[in-house]
């Protein structure tokens, strides 16, 4: 007998008739990534880390179990291998990102934010501007402290609900006042790790026009977006790979701009970083390019599985990523913003925007019970996991946005970090104390490559459950 079409699923394709297209997708999931489904896993935090094909890790062993890699830091026939491939990696994530050789280097880092660093520590700071946005991960927050340490003028541009994004003619004014012959630094993300809100890629054209270089956080953007660096040119782009295709974690990479690099000044020297360094004559002379930036001895064993991944995302396409991301965020919106309790609450208040325009693959959202009082992001994080559903809830290490969503006042965090017992230690308890009866959270269900409609639909009856 055939079977029914799920009535849902065929409502899902009406709304979004571009979905079949990404049908190799399902076939790809099957194929390797059937951990996920052998587990019963519904996995929702792909903006926090992005899943790896079995074919990844399966590729990079066999290349180190067929090979000889010794420290890259000789010239021996072991060293020279490791280099090759290091090397080989690194031309392939200029490639990746159509970045030209001839006006980027890629420095391998830990991550996004040892790629922030880096820029941070070794910025000319001093006379000039940091500006950035709300809206922005820790690590480029952090930045304001080499920023403040160095007498630069910190300022911070707000966003502003419901949808999250930056007034431009704010933005215009801001980046009108670089300081004249000092160094500007503007720095957001292509992509926000809260709300995500793209925020604009034609920012990088107009704040260099204004005399600033632009750091352009992308670590929650290229996992679903393409990033074309022969068509915007941003100075500093950090990413993250395990958040583009899961496999290896520990690594990242600091994209530069030469021309902006030379402006860097490195606070110290390391292994690696020189060409010759002397004790007593107390002096030292940096390498060029991307040496001067990796300190000590590189992850030669993982570099390469970069390049795997990199060919794992280039071989289903950001096409399809996107589309696919695309539909089931639009699905997962549409369904949660008509949730209503019988007393007509809403269950849900999303933060950002609650339609498919200019966003990516996350929906941060708190929910409410019948009364419009707020469910802590804990316990629907506890009820989540029961169900073996991985969402993620907090602030994302964003509390820009965070403080913004949440109606969190300047006066308020003011008041709380002036009492005398919070002068140099706070926990988050006492911080969820200082802002009585407000969420200090949200949850962040974030769908990725592989999500399929069966996930989103997990979570969405998972949603209607908490309904009364
Ligand atoms: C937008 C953004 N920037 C930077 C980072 C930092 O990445 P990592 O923790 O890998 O250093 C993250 C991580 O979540 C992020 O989402």
């Amino acid at each position: 007998m055939p079977t029914k079409p799920n009535p849902d699923f065929v409502a899902f394709i009406k709304a979004y008739p571009t979905y079949p297209r990404t049908e190799a997708i399902d076939r790809l999931r099957a194929s390797e990534y059937g951990r996920l489904d052998a587990d019963e896993h519904i996995y929702l935090d792909y903006t926090g880390g992005g899943l790896y094909a079995d074919s990844q890790i399966r590729k990079h062993h066999k290349l180190l179990a067929e090979h000889v890699f010794g420290n890259p830091h000789s010239s021996n026939p072991t060293s020279l291998a490791a280099t090759e491939l290091v090397e080989h990696a690194r031309e392939y994530v200029l490639k990746f990102f159509r970045a030209d050789p001839e006006e980027y280097l890629c420095i391998f880092t830990p991550n996004a934010s040892g790629a922030l660093k880096l820029v941070g520590e070794s910025y000319p700071f001093p006379g000039g501007r940091y500006l950035l946005t709300f809206d922005n991960h820790n690590s480029v927050n952090g930045i304001r402290e080499f920023a403040h340490a160095r007498g630069a003028e910190v300022t911070y541009l707000p966003v502003a609900l419901p949808d999250m994004r930056v007034d431009e003619s704010q933005l215009d004014e801001q980046l009108a006042g670089a300081i004249p012959g000092a160094n500007n630094l503007f720095a957001y993300p292509a992509q926000s790790n809260f709300s995500s809100v793209l925020h604009p890629l034609e920012w990088i054209a107009r704040a260099h026009a204004q005399g600033w270089d632009v750091l352009l956080d992308a670590a929650a953007f290229v996992p679903t977006n393409p990033l074309d660096l022969s068509a915007v040119k941003p100075d500093f782009v950090p990413v993250s790979f395990y958040k583009i295709f899961g496999y290896p974690t520990g690594l990242g990479a600091l994209i530069a701009r030469k021309e902006a690099l030379e402006k860097l000044h490195r606070p110290w020297f390391a292994g690696g970083t020189i060409t010759v360094a002397s004790v007593q004559g107390d002096k030292y002379y940096l390498a060029d390019g991307a040496a001067a930036f990796e300190d000590g001895t590189l992850d030669y064993l993982n570099i390469p599985a970069v390049e795997i991944g990199l060919k794992q995302i280039e071989s289903i396409g950001y096409d399809l990523i996107h589309e696919r991301v695309h539909c089931l965020t639009g699905w997962l919106l549409d369904n949660l913003t008509q949730m209503k309790h019988s007393t007509g609450e809403p269950l849900v208040r999303i933060y950002g925007p609650t339609n498919n325009e200019a966003r990516g693959g996350a929906v941060t959202a708190n929910f409410f019970d019948q009364d419009g009082q707020p469910i802590d992001h804990r316990s629907i994080e506890a009820e989540a996991n029961k169900v073996n559903i991985s969402l993620r809830t907090g602030c994302f290490c964003n509390p820009g946005a965070g403080e913004i969503a949440l109606g969190i006042s300047s006066m308020e965090l003011a008041a709380c970090f002036t009492q005398p017992e919070h002068e140099s230690r706070l926990s988050l308890d006492d911080f969820r104390q200082c802002i009585d009866g407000k969420a200090s959270g949200a949850v962040r269900i974030s769908v990725g490559p592989v999500t399929n409609f069966n996930d989103v639909q997990a979570f969405l009856e998972f949603a209607r459950g908490l309904l009364r």
